[in-house]
């Protein structure tokens, strides 16, 4: 807030919530730049109406919420937020591997609702992390963060990405490359690190749920629409995959019906990149990149160079 106030004439959403389309549009009217987040839609016919912007700079690393490419269409820049929430959004999937895999949060509600009757042999039995198979869908800054905890845990770690890495690179992680298939059907949990675009939307869906094993765990810190959620609460209610973590949803803050309900699921609201320290660098980057726009400078963390060619 210090970085744009002392350089804009600021407006600024003072609430801590999403603005509504309305509130969005108006709130653009006569400044050059926009720093928005991942609940605002900047699409096509935002873009049209506000295309005297001089920059669009997202407060998130992933950026689906903005047609990228009706922005470029006006040379307008976009920008995100790379790398600063790598580690924090890694942990939180970590998190949720723990959580689900040894049946925290459910243990935590038995001890709540005053019905624990003490340790007993067979309570509350989850799934072994250390040693386990870990499957990685996507690889990029994130699904190479996971490797590095995995070593920590012992896991073999499998890995599908669009482009696989070189062989050296392989050997240096110590992961293995395996279709998508070969991962959803050999990974104890399977977690999800892909980018969200048209090629991942339902990315997994009935079919790839089923080549999952009934012992297996799916976590999702990425985005909500890379896995189908009714075909996941079916899923889930049948007893074909042990359970899940979802940090994000397919249409937030809505839930697919029935979801709420299962104990085989944990579900935070979206919080991979919510720690303090995360939080502020990711917006003293968004500040930065917008200010930088507004400037004509060419942002430090532009998704869109091609603008500029
Ligand atoms: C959070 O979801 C982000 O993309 O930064």
């Amino acid at each position: 807030m210090e970085l744009l106030e002392a350089e804009s004439d600021l407006t600024c959403n003072p609430d801590d919530r999403g603005l509504t389309p309305e509130e969005l549009h108006a709130g653009v009217q006569g400044q050059d730049g926009l720093l928005c987040t991942l609940t605002d839609r900047v699409d096509e016919a935002f873009l049209q109406e506000n295309s005297h912007l001089k920059g669009v700079a997202n407060f998130a690393v992933g950026y689906n919420n903005i047609d990228v490419a009706a922005a470029t269409a006006r040379k307008i820049p976009v920008t995100n937020t790379p790398g600063v929430l790598t580690d924090t959004t890694a942990d939180i999937a970590w998190a949720l591997m723990f959580a689900i895999g040894r049946r925290i949060v459910e243990g935590d509600t038995l001890v709540r609702s005053g019905n624990w009757t003490g340790w007993a042999p067979l309570q509350l039995l989850g799934q072994d992390i250390t040693g386990a198979t870990l499957g990685l869908v996507g690889l990029g800054r994130i699904g190479k963060a996971m490797v590095t905890r995995a070593r920590g845990f012992n896991m073999r770690v499998l890995y599908w990405n669009r482009t696989r890495l070189t062989e050296a690179e392989e050997t240096e992680l110590g992961i293995t490359y395996a279709s998508l298939p070969g991962v959803l059907a050999q990974a104890d949990f399977v977690s999800i690190h892909v980018a969200l675009n048209a090629e991942t939307t339902h990315l997994i869906g009935a079919v790839e749920l089923a080549m999952m094993k009934k012992t297996a765990y799916l976590i999702n810190t990425a985005r909500g629409p890379i896995i189908d959620e009714k075909a996941l609460v079916a899923t889930l209610k049948s007893g074909a995959i042990a359970g899940a973590g979802l940090d994000v949803f397919e249409r937030e803050p809505a839930l697919e019906p029935g979801l709420a309900e299962l104990s085989n699921v944990v579900i935070p609201p979206h919080l991979g990149s919510a720690t303090i320290g995360t939080r502020t660098k990711m917006g003293n980057m968004a500040a930065r990149n917008v200010l930088a726009a507004c400037r004509g400078e060419t942002p430090p963390n532009v998704v869109n160079p091609e603008i500029y060619r």
